[in-house]
């Protein structure tokens, strides 16, 4: 089983829901890159459950403690070793996993493929892995800022059929204080009120809704990516498919660019104070699987919590016919927790690109 993520930056995650901790090792950071656990806590502190009351009421308190590949405050270059202890595990509320297959999860899949499953709490697909993520990912970012005030910014776009305005931020770059403003994580206050609304009425009937984040990236250099196979884009593709619940992946334009023609479409060059530019953007900052400059921006769809506590019909473990009542603590919907994981996600592979990059055309004199 693949628990490794990049090339040159690299995470390994590890660890199950329900057992003692859950951690992750940082492969090939630079040494001395200034980080604390404060930092990685902050972000933690964004992915953890039980930090709203449109979240899972799972309170876990989610401590990272580092262990090796920081000393007095920065990077050595070694492995980074981080870890955070499960604290809040109660094995019996996932009881019904043990019984039968649960509805749009993994559980049918990965008992089929392994042969073996812990029943408690989804194990390596519990969504408890992507706390690995989020710690690297702090860290990716820290080297996205200092080299050249690169920024990223992930927020949600849609809960359900609430979507935020095209035209709700303009041109403008949305602040950290307008995406943390509500629980929800949606910079346009009116729709974000809309959508905390929708999920709070939704987990009163014990159901669920997905949604779609939106994430931007500015300030990054021309050359991050590959033409062939390692296109930015396909590896930011893996990056949030990889994710947990998520169903879609599009840069740019994305699926709505199929409705224009391509006079309508094409990004102009245009030279603005010496460098080259394009007026528009629906490229979404990758040409010919190369960043060009411009921002970045992607779309991710997340699915429906699968776990919704309603009695649904499924299958045992023999293939029998049953009925499966949810239980445990769950999200209603996933999508506010899953901003930081995002923005994690996009900083890892951003910095493995620009370590690539370097790699084969900064390292020689020729
Ligand atoms: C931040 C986050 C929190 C999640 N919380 C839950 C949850 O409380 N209940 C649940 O059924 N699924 C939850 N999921 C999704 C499941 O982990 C996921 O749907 C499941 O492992 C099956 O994988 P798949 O949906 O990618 O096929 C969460 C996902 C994310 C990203």
């Amino acid at each position: 089983m693949p628990n490794r993520f990049g090339k040159l930056f690299s995470i390994t995650t590890w660890g199950e829901s329900h057992g003692p901790a859950i951690g992750v090792v940082v492969d090939g950071c630079p040494p001395l890159l200034p980080i604390t656990a404060a930092e990685i806590q902050a972000e933690l502190d964004r992915r953890r459950p039980g930090q709203s009351d449109i979240t899972t009421p799972r309170k876990e308190a989610d401590s990272v403690e580092i262990l090796s590949g920081v000393y007095e405050g920065r990077t050595t270059g070694t492995p980074i070793s981080m870890l955070v202890r499960n604290t809040d595990q109660r094995p019996g509320a996932y009881s019904e996993m043990k019984q039968a297959f649960r509805p749009s999860h993994a559980d049918f899949t990965y008992q089929t493929k392994y042969g073996i499953r812990d029943p408690h709490g989804g194990g390596r697909s519990s969504a408890r892995e992507t706390i690995g993520r989020v710690a690297g990912g702090t860290i990716a970012k820290k080297i996205l800022a200092l080299s050249g005030g690169v920024e990223l910014r992930a927020y949600i776009t849609r809960v359900h059929d609430i979507a935020m305005p095209a035209d709700a931020l303009g041109d403008a770059f949305p602040s950290v204080e307008a995406i943390e403003a509500t629980p929800v994580r949606c910079p346009h206050g009116p729709t974000a009120e809309a959508m905390i609304e929708r999920i709070k009425a939704v987990r009163s009937q014990g159901d669920s809704v997905g949604g779609v984040i939106e994430c931007r990236v500015r300030n990054l250099p021309v050359g991050l990516g590959a033409p062939v196979f390692d296109r930015l884009e396909a590896d930011l593709a893996k990056a949030m498919l990889s994710l947990p619940a998520t169903k879609g992946f599009e840069v740019g334009s994305g699926f709505d660019g199929t409705l224009l023609k391509g006079s309508e479409h094409n990004d102009l060059f245009e030279n603005r104070e010496g460098r080259v530019r394009t007026a528009t953007n629906r490229s979404g900052g990758v040409q010919g699987g190369i960043s060009n400059g411009e921002e970045l921006v992607f779309r991710v769809a997340f699915k429906p919590t699968a776990t919704i506590l309603q009695s649904q019909p499924t299958v045992d473990l023999e293939g029998n016919p049953t009925d499966l009542m949810g239980k445990g603590r769950h999200d209603p919907c996933v999508v506010p927790r899953a901003v930081p994981i995002v923005e994690s996600m996009a900083a890892l592979v951003l910095v493995d690109h620009w370590m690539r990059h370097a790699a084969q055309n900064r390292t020689f004199n020729f």
